[in-house]
C-alpha cells in the first residue's frame, strides 16, 4: 500500500480489500486496509473511491465512511466496535463502506475480492457537529444509513446520559443490511418501510408522526441523510418543531477537493440570500434550513 498526504490531511491512497460481501439487496460492504483514512476521519465525512487500474468509470465516486475498525480485530468479521478508549488495540486500521449498485463503478465494484485494492483520497468534508442535545434523532433513507453510524456512536460516547434514536425508511425490509449495527451502538431503532415489510408502513414522516404520539421530540437534534425528497421533508418536519437539523446532501460529484464546480447546492447564507456551495468542501453536511430545496435538482 501507497500513500501520500497533502498539508489539509487528506491521504491519497491505494488500499487492499479484506472483507467484501453483499447484505442486502443490491447492497455490499467492503472493508478496506486503510490506517491514515481510518485514525483521521470523522463522523459524516467521506472518500472519493475509484477502481484501481481501470479508467472506466474514469472518476471516483463519493462514499461515506460507514465505520472503521482497530487492527486488533478480525478482519473478516464485521462486527462494530467502539472507537473508545476500552476498546484497546491501538488506532483504528480498517475502513468499511456500504454502497447501494447503482451504475457503473458499484456494479464493478461487486466483481472485486479481497486481496484486490481499490484507490481512494480522503477523509473529506466537513463532517457533522456532535449538536449540544442528549437526545439525538438519526433518520436514514434508502442508502443514507452509511453517513450516520459513526455519529451516533460517537454522540453516545461524549455525551453524558444522551439517547439515540435511529429512524430508517425504505421500500422494503429487503433493502436493510446490517441494521443491527445501529442497535448494537444502542441506538433505538425503528423502520419504516413503504410495502409494510417491516417496522411502520409508510414513509420515515409517517413514523416520526407516529412515534410522537408516544415519546416527545422537544429537546432532540436530527441528522439525517438519503434522497433529496425525503430530506427535504425531515426538513420540514423539523422546521415546525424548531428542532436543529443536519442533512448529509449526497449531490454528484467528480472530484472531490473543491475544483470541478460539479457538486453545488443552493444554500442561504447569514443575511437570507443564497449562492452556490460545493457540497464537497462546505459540506456535504449543511443545518437543513439553509438549503433551498425547491431550487434542489
Ligand atoms: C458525500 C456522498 C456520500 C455518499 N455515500 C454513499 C454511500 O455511502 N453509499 C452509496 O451507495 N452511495 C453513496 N453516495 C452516492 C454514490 O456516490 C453514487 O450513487 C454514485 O454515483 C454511484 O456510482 P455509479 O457509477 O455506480 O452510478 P452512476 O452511474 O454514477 O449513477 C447511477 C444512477 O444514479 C444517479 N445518481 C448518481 N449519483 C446520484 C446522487 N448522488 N443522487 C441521486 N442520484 C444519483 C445517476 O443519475 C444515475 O441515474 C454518496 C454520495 C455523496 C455525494
Ligand atoms: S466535486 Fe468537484 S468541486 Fe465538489
Amino acid at each position: 500500500m501507497s500513500s501520500i498526504s497533502h498539508s489539509c490531511k487528506t491521504y491519497y491512497q491505494q488500499s487492499e480489500i479484506v472483507a467484501h460481501e453483499q447484505i442486502a439487496e443490491a447492497t455490499w460492504r467492503i472493508r478496506v486496509d486503510c490506517p491514515n483514512l481510518a485514525t483521521t476521519t470523522r463522523p459524516g465525512q467521506f472518500a472519493m473511491v475509484r477502481l484501481t487500474g481501470r479508467n472506466d468509470p474514469l472518476l471516483a465516486r463519493p462514499l461515506a465512511i460507514y465505520d472503521v475498525f482497530h487492527q486488533h480485530q478480525a478482519p473478516d468479521h464485521w462486527q462494530p466496535m467502539s472507537l473508545g478508549p476500552d476498546t484497546g488495540g491501538g488506532n483504528p486500521r480498517f475502513v468499511d463502506f456500504v454502497y447501494a449498485v447503482a451504475g457503473k463503478f458499484t456494479t464493478t465494484l461487486t466483481s472485486l475480492r479481497p486481496g484486490d485494492s481499490v484507490s481512494l483520497w480522503g477523509p473529506l468534508g466537513n463532517g457533522f457537529q456532535v449538536p449540544p442535545t442528549d437526545h439525538l434523532v438519526l433518520i436514514a433513507g434508502g442508502i443514507g444509513q452509511t453517513a450516520l453510524l459513526m455519529l451516533g456512536r460517537e454522540f453516545l460516547a461524549t455525551v453524558p446520559s444522551s439517547q439515540a434514536t435511529f429512524c430508517w425508511g425504505a421500500g422494503h425490509a429487503g433493502l436493510f443490511g446490517h441494521a443491527e449495527d445501529f442497535g448494537n451502538h444502542g441506538m433505538d431503532t425503528h423502520f419504516a418501510t413503504l410495502d409494510g415489510s417491516k417496522g411502520h408502513h409508510g414513509t420515515v414522516i409517517d413514523l416520526l408522526d407516529d412515534m410522537e404520539k408516544t415519546m416527545t421530540f422537544r429537546q432532540a437534534a436530527i441528522a439525517c441523510c438519503g434522497p433529496e425528497g425525503m430530506m427535504g421533508a425531515v426538513a420540514r418536519w423539523a422546521a415546525k418543531r424548531s428542532l436543529n437539523c443536519q442533512v448529509s446532501l449526497e449531490t454528484p460529484m467528480a472530484c472531490g477537493i473543491g475544483i470541478c464546480f460539479s457538486c453545488v447546492a443552493p444554500v442561504l447564507d447569514e443575511k437570507g440570500d443564497w449562492d452556490y456551495k460545493r457540497t464537497c468542501i462546505e459540506g456535504p453536511i449543511f443545518d437543513s434550513q439553509t438549503i433551498q430545496w425547491d431550487a434542489m435538482t
